[in-house]
């Protein structure tokens, strides 16, 4: 009879220079909690609650004030922040937790409203994305249409990945996780519903995947391979991405190629099926962990039994848990033991406060 121990989930893992407990992964999770944009002591609890996890990848934060996108999100580019970020770091490393940071720039998923002074809302292409998105002063607002950045200011963005990475090792942090998924700023430059660019930054596929790969090359080349991932969401549709267009596989197929030569540490693949969106081919899934070399990450709608079954398969190295890990900060515990998990409460996933946020039991404190 098989046991926990004998759990492929349950087993170390060696990621570039850092050995993983497990191969549970905390996804990436937004959670509004960072007022006026900095790290504070109550992210330190929430992360540290987490810090069971193999490697945890913390909420998108802005590498840029025109980064930031939705209210009360963190950045990655003052002192003060890089000060609330070791708060977190220090935290959880003490826990014998692993951490990255998730550097989201969000483009034109942004309102002024949400930008401090200074910054303003961006992207390849003047369009729009559809919908509303909520503003603390004005509820909920129309997308407004974005500036299209020149060649100069995309120069300019580049380098502001390089400047928050490098904070991100000054804070404490294990590595980086470069956000190219989910409809914001690097998947509107690969998406061509978004990127309309006529210069070397769009047109082709090949164009388009430009901007992910100078942001990876160059923020490897400041902080080292093994301490840069990358996450994509092809099929994707969050932030009005077209989802299925053509040549969809040939040019994830040839970024994951690049990024596997640029020895990135990591490739993280959404798949958000689980959410509403197109699901991701498992053909082409296997595909893409086999085009790129180092370590692959699977993530979306996974519980402990398929996390198992696709890690037995070979589909991924790692699986990332993104809902469970919200109301279950003990998740690696359950998952050994076997035991129910608490359901997240959504009205709580982007609010101020401790509620719906640190206050979710582990199995010993509902003893
Ligand atoms: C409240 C919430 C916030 C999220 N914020 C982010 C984010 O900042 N960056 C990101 O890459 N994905 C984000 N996601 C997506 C998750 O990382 C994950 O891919 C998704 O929840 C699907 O995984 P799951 O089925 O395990 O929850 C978020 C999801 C939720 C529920």
């Amino acid at each position: 009879m098989s046991t926990d121990s004998d759990k492929k989930l349950f087993s170390t893992y060696a990621l570039g220079n850092i050995n993983l407990d497990n191969r549970v992964v905390m996804s990436p999770m937004t959670r509004s909690r960072a007022i006026d944009y900095l790290p504070n002591e109550l992210m330190a609890e929430y992360y540290t609650q987490r810090s069971g996890a193999g490697l945890i990848i913390t909420e998108g934060t802005a590498p840029s004030k025109n980064g930031l996108g939705y209210a009360r999100i963190p950045g990655a580019y003052s002192d003060a922040q890089v000060e609330g970020w070791k708060g977190v770091t220090e935290s959880v490393h003490a826990d014998g937790g692993k951490i990255f940071l998730q550097l989201m720039h969000c483009g034109r998923m942004s309102h002024p409203l949400n930008v401090p002074e200074g910054g303003k809302v961006v992207a390849p292409s003047a369009i729009a994305p559809e919908g509303k998105m909520y503003t603390d002063q004005e509820g909920e607002q129309p997308y407004p249409t974005p500036n299209a950045l020149t060649a100069e200011e995309i120069e300019q963005t580049v380098e502001e990945y390089v400047t928050a990475s490098k904070n991100a090792i000054a804070a404490g942090f294990d590595g980086v996780e470069i956000h190219g998924a989910n409809g914001y700023l690097i998947e509107q430059f690969l998406n061509p519903g978004s990127n309309v660019r006529t210069d070397d930054w769009g047109g082709s596929w090949q164009n388009r995947n430009r901007f992910a790969i100078e942001v990876t090359r160059r923020v490897i080349d400041a902080i080292g391979a093994e301490r840069v991932g990358i996450r994509i969401s092809p099929y994707g549709a969050f932030g009005s991405m077209d989802p299925g267009y053509d040549d969809v596989e040939t040019q994830y197929l040839a970024l994951a190629d690049e990024l596997s030569k640029l020895g990135a540490v990591y490739l993280h693949l959404v798949d958000h099926s689980s959410m509403g969106t197109p699901e991701v081919p498992r053909e082409f899934k296997k595909k893409l962990r086999e085009t790129f070399k180092n370590t692959f990450i699977i993530s979306g709608g996974y519980d402990a039994e398929r996390a198992e079954a696709d890690l037995q398969e070979g589909l991924g190295d790692l699986v990332a848990f993104g809902r469970p890990y919200i109301s279950n900060p003990d998740l690696v515990e359950r998952f050994k033991k076997g035991a129910e998990l608490n359901d997240p409460k959504p009205d709580y996933f982007y609010t101020p406060g401790a509620e719906g946020y640190t206050d979710y039991p582990t199995l010993e404190e509902e003893k």
